[in-house]
């Protein structure tokens, strides 16, 4: 058929350019704004974009002064488009609040993580020309108030926010301050919002929380635990995969340690920071928890799951670090044995209680932290490796560089690649056959 018999209607859309920094939930969250925005599609670039949102993170370094140089950047397309819209959300948000305009008046709109539902309302009160700021910690769940676009399709893997914020008050961390305290979402909420998920064609859902293993949602007048929900969500029978990040070791219940055992769409991958093996190091973290106490837990979950990829996070230079608390860390890491981590050099964060005490020098922190990625990196790479010559079930998720190629996840979280016939949001069978730099490759089965 030829297009020009299509009737030329238009419908105004404005385009929307949300840049994403940080964790897992900020990549959710800015899906929820743009589908909150309605009128708006989303665009990949800057130029030509009537908003544009940064959604920022602050946990560490000069997380601000990158914001503000990238909304330097931006003067000249607000110049050439006074209409252009420009928001900062999310956590620097959160921990600046009106600042962000004084010191950035290309600035309209700075909205808290707990006030994405008053976009709408931000955006108008933009458009009629003034500055709009929202920072409160309300007590509506603002996901149910964030409007859902009529059913678009999705891709097969999705996150989903389960509970928010956090109680633990680690020494070096602002997520406390920025996220507020937990809040973990009603049951029904969260069941029905992976019904939704999955009639879209979503097949994984990773749920979501600082401190998610210490949700506690209610149910009428029950409050079920993580792994009551695991549970639950597993009845979906089109879901195929659960996963869940991020988790604090004192909040790992038995049921939950049971569900890596005994519930097969829980998939056998923990993050499980524990930041020091130092128990001085621990105890000024204000972990609230030993070495020994991390390590015998790992054993448990271990015991449950023993193909388990374990995951986890470090800090290296934290205040007052010795040589000797170092190698407690590297001593941890060896026991343990992880397969994946993160790792970084400790960044004072303001208003923190850390913030207070004496700092290592940089470069015994930078060198620590290189002698720390070697052996995180020599495990990782141990741990895919060992992958050669197993068959595992793969969820496809989009073609891959090469022509006929397919990639997708394992339930360990490798990236596998195969060449064949296999469509996005199958689970098939591979046999994995060699292992790169960053991803394995199989053949299907
Ligand atoms: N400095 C360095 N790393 C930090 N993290 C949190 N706060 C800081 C900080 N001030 C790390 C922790 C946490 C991860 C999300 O970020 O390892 O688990
Ligand atoms: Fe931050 Fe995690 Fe500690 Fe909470 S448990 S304060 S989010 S590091």
């Amino acid at each position: 058929m030829h297009r020009a018999t299509f009737p030329q209607v238009r419908v105004m859309t404005k385009k929307l350019y949300i840049k994403t920094y940080g964790c897992q939930m900020n990549v959710y969250d800015s899906e929820r704004m743009a589908e909150a925005l309605d009128g708006y599609e989303q665009v990949n670039s800057p130029d030509g974009a009537d908003m544009i949102l940064l959604n920022t993170c602050h946990i560490r370094e000069k997380a601000a002064e990158k914001i503000y140089s990238e909304l330097g950047r931006y003067r000249g397309l607000k110049e050439a488009n006074p209409d252009l819209k420009i928001g900062v959300a999310g956590c620097v948000a959160q921990a600046e609040g009106e600042e962000v305009m004084r010191r950035q008046p290309l600035v309209d709109i700075v909205v808290g993580p707990q006030s994405y539902h008053r976009l709408p309302e931000l955006e108008a009160k933009a458009a009629r020309g003034e500055k709009a700021l929202d920072t409160d910690f309300p007590e509506e769940d603002k996901f149910e108030k964030l409007k859902t676009r009529p059913k678009a399709q999705r891709g097969p893997t999705a996150f989903l926010t389960v509970q928010e914020g956090c109680d633990k008050f680690c020494a070096f961390c602002v997520v406390p301050y920025t996220r507020g305290a937990e809040v973990s979402r009603p049951v029904a909420r969260v069941l029905a919002e992976a019904e939704d998920l999955v009639s879209r064609g979503v097949r994984e859902i990773t749920l979501l929380g600082q401190n998610v293993n210490a949700y506690h949602g209610a149910d009428g007048g029950e409050t079920w635990g993580l792994a009551r929900l695991i549970r639950r969500l597993a009845e979906i029978d089109e879901l195929k995969r659960i996963r869940f990040t991020t988790s604090h070791p004192n909040d790992m219940e038995d049921d939950l340690i049971t569900a890596h055992g005994d519930c097969e769409k829980l998939m056998p991958y923990l993050h499980l920071p524990v930041q020091s093996g130092s128990d001085r190091i621990l105890k000024r973290m204000a972990r609230k928890h030993t070495a020994a106490e991390y390590i015998r837990l790992i054993e448990r979950i271990r015991e449950a799951r023993p193909d388990l990829l374990l995951s986890g996070d470090f800090i290296v230079g934290f205040p007052e670090e010795t040589e000797e608390d170092f190698q407690a860390t590297m001593a941890l890491i060896e026991a343990v044995n992880y397969g994946q981590a993160y790792s970084f050099k400790y960044s004072s964060r303001p208003g923190t209680p850390a913030a207070e005490r004496a700092e290592v020098d940089p470069e015994v922190a930078a060198d620590r932290l290189q002698r720390l990625q070697a052996l995180l990196t020599r495990q990782q790479k141990a741990a895919q490796d060992a992958m050669v010559g197993r068959e595992i079930d793969v969820l496809f998720e989009k073609p891959g560089r090469l022509p006929g190629q397919m990639v997708g996840k394992s339930g360990y979280l490798h990236a596998v690649h195969v060449t064949g016939e296999v469509a996005v949001g199958q689970i098939s069978r591979v046999r994995i056959t060699e292992s790169g730099p960053n991803s394995l490759g199989g053949t299907l089965l």
